[in-house]
């Protein structure tokens, strides 16, 4: 009669993704963060429910020198999952990639790259990105 599991009753709840939950990990900070598809404030940058969108949502430093206008490449990334809940590449996107460092086969920038579908996405800012403080004024 040994009846241990006891599970359900007063549990606080970890991981109780709803539906329509985005999971965005930003690595290599590691830095997870979640919200609803559909709903995130917008914040005047890139896209609406792009990733950059969401890095300015959550405080996560995410370069944009030109605002978000696919004029630039310091907000480039590399989509390490979740390539299938993100909006294709557009045109102009991949003309200014193709002038971006380190590029591979899963950059984009970050503020073209759409949420489309709730899910999981990783993605990793690249290192000399990250560095890249205005450090001119
Ligand atoms: S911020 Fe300039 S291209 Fe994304």
């Amino acid at each position: 009669m040994s009846d241990e599991k006891t599970h359900g009753a007063g549990a606080t709840t970890v991981d109780a993704p709803g539906e329509n939950t985005v999971e965005v990990t930003f690595l290599p900070e590691g830095k997870t963060v979640t919200f609803e598809h559909g709903k995130l404030p917008y914040k005047d940058h890139g896209k609406e429910e792009s990733l950059l969108d969401v890095a300015l949502n959550f405080g996560i430093h995410l370069d944009h020198a030109c605002g978000g206008n696919c004029a630039c490449t310091t907000c480039h990334i590399w989509v390490k999952e979740g390539a299938d809940l993100i909006s294709e590449m557009e045109d102009d996107e991949a003309d200014k990639l193709d002038m971006a460092a380190d590029l591979q086969l899963n950059s984009r920038l970050g503020c073209q790259t759409v949420i489309k579908k709730p899910g999981k996405v990783v993605v990793e800012i690249p290192a000399w990105n990250r560095n890249y403080v205005s450090e001119e004024h």
